[in-house]
């Protein structure tokens, strides 16, 4: 038991808890809502919008990591955030997260 709880690749769990505190402290949840549309698309209806496309995870990671143009709830088009931390692992988990809301 414990020998796997320290293996270095231990099969990835998302860490909801983890993903929800990056996301508050990167200001991500001040336009998504998990349920409510705010300037953004909630992020139940991101895991649904995403839910049958495999190549869902990477292209999430992109999206938030690239900046790319996207329309507001009011119209206006503005560039995506960036997400700050280098932390591909925390990204990773984060993106997770968002996916596996149902
Ligand atoms: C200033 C408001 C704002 C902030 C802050 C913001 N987003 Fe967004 N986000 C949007 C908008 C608007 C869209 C809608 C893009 C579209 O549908 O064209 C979006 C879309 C998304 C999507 C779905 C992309 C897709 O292809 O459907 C994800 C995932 C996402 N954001 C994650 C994040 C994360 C993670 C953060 C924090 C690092 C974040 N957002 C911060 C406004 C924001």
């Amino acid at each position: 038991m414990a020998a796997a709880l320290c293996a270095p690749h231990a099969v990835f769990a998302v860490d909801a808890e983890a993903a929800e505190s990056l996301a508050r402290r990167e200001n991500c949840l001040k336009c998504h809502g998990v349920d409510k549309k705010k300037e953004g698309p909630s992020y139940r209806s991101v895991a649904a919008k995403y839910r049958d496309k495999p190549d869902a995870e990477a292209r999430l990671i992109e999206h938030v990591k690239s900046g790319k143009s996207v329309q507001m709830a009011s119209g206006d088009w503005e560039d995506h955030k960036i997400i700050k931390t280098k932390d591909e692992e925390a990204i990773r988990n984060l993106i997770q997260w968002i996916l596996s809301l149902d």
